[in-house]
């Protein structure tokens, strides 16, 4: 199926590409229909550049090599100038809620080594409270999975596994599977209840980024793009 939204996400993926990225950045990329027009923008934009860059998953990284963007493995010292990355949701305060893809470690590690992490999104993304939309996935160990599904259905959450299209259990790039959450109501606070899915042995990430954003882009199918800022600035 055609995706509603496409329109947007390249508009987004453009303008924070022209107006973010130049020549000599460390880039962090990260995963998704959204952050794959923001590889491919790179590649339109900046032919042959040399940029030093990281991939939050194999997917992004076969994309962006098959554009002929150099992806190498994560370094012991590594920092990187900018992320470009898409959502599931974007709360008003710009907490998020990623990781339908199923690269959200990787994603969530990459954003914190990041001097500037920006997401793009289409309008459809934006909440007023995240869970209002879509589930939260919870990266777990394998062998840990029977009890803390019990563990998270007595918290209260509607618990799914997480299957790929064969019916089997999905498995990250990190070799786990994931859960997928949904609240009985939306989050009213993103970071504690990031903070007590982490307090469960055997939960090794969540899809919860409370604070990460530096900058959302969101882009409209017609080619009209906004931005937010973290403080609650906007941009037209
Ligand atoms: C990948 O694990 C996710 O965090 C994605 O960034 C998120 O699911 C948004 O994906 P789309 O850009 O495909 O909507």
């Amino acid at each position: 199926m055609a995706d509603p939204w496409a329109g947007a996400k390249a508009a987004a993926a453009r303008h924070a590409v022209a107006t973010r990225v130049r020549p000599g950045l460390k880039i962090a990329l990260g995963t998704g229909s959204t952050a794959a027009c923001a590889v491919r923008a790179i590649a339109e934009r900046f032919p042959g550049e040399p940029f030093d860059c990281v991939s939050s998953s194999l997917a992004t990284e076969e994309l962006a090599r098959s554009l002929g963007l150099a992806v190498r493995e994560l370094g012991a010292d590594d920092r990187f100038d900018l992320m470009l990355d898409g959502a599931d949701e974007v709360s008003p305060a710009l907490d998020l809620t990623k990781g339908g893809g199923g690269a959200l470690f990787r994603e969530k590690f990459l954003a914190r080594l990041s001097r500037e992490t920006v997401i793009l999104v289409d309008p459809s993304k934006l909440v007023k409270a995240l869970g209002e939309r879509a589930p939260i996935p919870v990266e777990v160990v394998p062998f840990a999975r029977p009890v803390l599904v019990r563990e998270l259905r007595g918290l209260d959450y509607e618990v799914r596994l997480r299957l790929n299209p064969g019916g089997q259990p999905f498995r990250t790039d990190n070799g786990n599977e994931l859960l997928d959450l949904s609240p009985k109501r939306p989050l009213p606070d993103p970071k504690a209840t990031d903070r007590d899915l982490h307090a469960l042995p055997g939960v090794v990430e969540t899809g919860l980024f409370p604070g990460l954003a530096s900058r959302v882009v969101i882009g409209e199918n017609d080619g009209r793009v906004a931005e937010r800022l973290p403080s609650g600035g906007a941009r037209a």
